[in-house]
């Protein structure tokens, strides 16, 4: 029995192949329809979400399969006391897969160990968010054609957005990827990130506090949000949290051909006017989670 915990789980061929499987479906929809046909999909949300639980619900549904679950930790038994491996246990009593998220690092791990189906992280607080990774994945090789030959901006809060932390990891193993780190100086990547990915793999990789500067050099650009629930203070947050803006203005010494990703919610970091531009993909990114995550069900379920 497979989990998916961390991006590294996968190895490169398995994540080209499930890119491959979620274009299938996009094309071929039909062939797809009655693979889960009886099967249930648990959701176990114990922080907010609404892109990640609706489209693994919406990816289940176009499977065949049905869904259960819960979206706040104060509607389950977690509010009385129990434990993550006990609720991961139970609901594997009334479901064939689990995607669950959860504020505490690691806690999908500890759910795996006394759990009979497969589980999939989705979100341990600051720490991983591998099936946004899978998503912003399959973006890339839709709108570029390629996870290969990319410099990739990655802007905003790098410290607690799990997103980075997990596409980070991913891009590392493919060819000749540059990384352009653009972040406040307190909220750079964890030390433990760049040591163990980016300094070992000998990676290309620069660090700027400046947007525009680095504008022109990228084919990817990845905004993210302030994470307002893992700051200590509100202070900090309200001094951080305007840091970067994208505007119109700043895109129009940028490539042709960038790609704008964004694994939303977006509060203010990107101007609704950016939304018309033709390199705006986050919207796209969306509905490609959906697609990747039938490929992900269809894979930890041997279908
Ligand atoms: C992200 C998350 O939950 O980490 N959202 C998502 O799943 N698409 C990004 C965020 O909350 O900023």
């Amino acid at each position: 029995m497979r989990h998916l915990i961390d991006i590294m789980d996968l190895s490169v061929e398995e994540l080209d192949e499930m890119i491959a499987v979620a274009k299938d479906i996009i094309d071929n929809p039909e062939k797809y329809a009655h693979k889960c046909d009886g099967m249930k999909l648990a959701t176990l949300f114990f922080e907010p979400s609404t892109r990640t639980r609706l489209s693994f619900e919406a990816a289940m549904y176009e499977l065949g399969g049905n869904v259960l679950g819960f979206s706040e930790a104060q509607s389950s038994s977690a509010a009385k006391g129990e434990s993550v491996s006990d609720t991961i246990r139970t609901v594997g009593c009334y479901a064939d897969i689990i995607a669950m998220r959860h504020p505490k690092e690691g806690a999908p791990v500890v759910g795996t160990r006394r759990s009979t189906v497969p589980v999939i992280n989705a979100g341990d607080g600051g720490h991983n968010h591998p099936t946004q990774t899978l998503t912003d994945l399959l973006t890339i090789s839709r709108e570029k054609g390629r996870l290969n030959n990319l410099t990739i901006g990655l802007c905003g809060d790098l410290k607690f957005g799990r997103t980075v932390h997990s596409l980070i990891s991913a891009m590392s193993r493919y060819d000749n990827v540059k990384f352009v780190l653009i972040s406040p100086e307190e909220l750079k990547v964890p030390e433990y990130l760049k040591e163990e990915v980016i300094i070992r793999n000998g990676l290309e990789c620069e660090e700027t506090t400046d947007l525009e500067k680095v504008m022109p050099e990228l084919d990817i650009l990845y905004m993210t949000r302030v994470q307002r629930e893992r700051f200590f203070n509100e202070q900090d947050y309200l001094r951080l949290k305007d840091s970067y803006i994208l505007t119109p203005e700043k895109l129009e010494t940028a490539k042709e051909d960038l790609s704008i990703l964004h694994p939303l919610p977006r509060v203010n970091e990107i101007s609704v006017e950016v939304d018309d531009d033709p390199r705006a993909v986050y919207f796209k990114q969306v509905l490609n989670g959906k697609f990747i995550r039938m490929a992900l069900i269809l894979k930890l379920l041997n279908k």
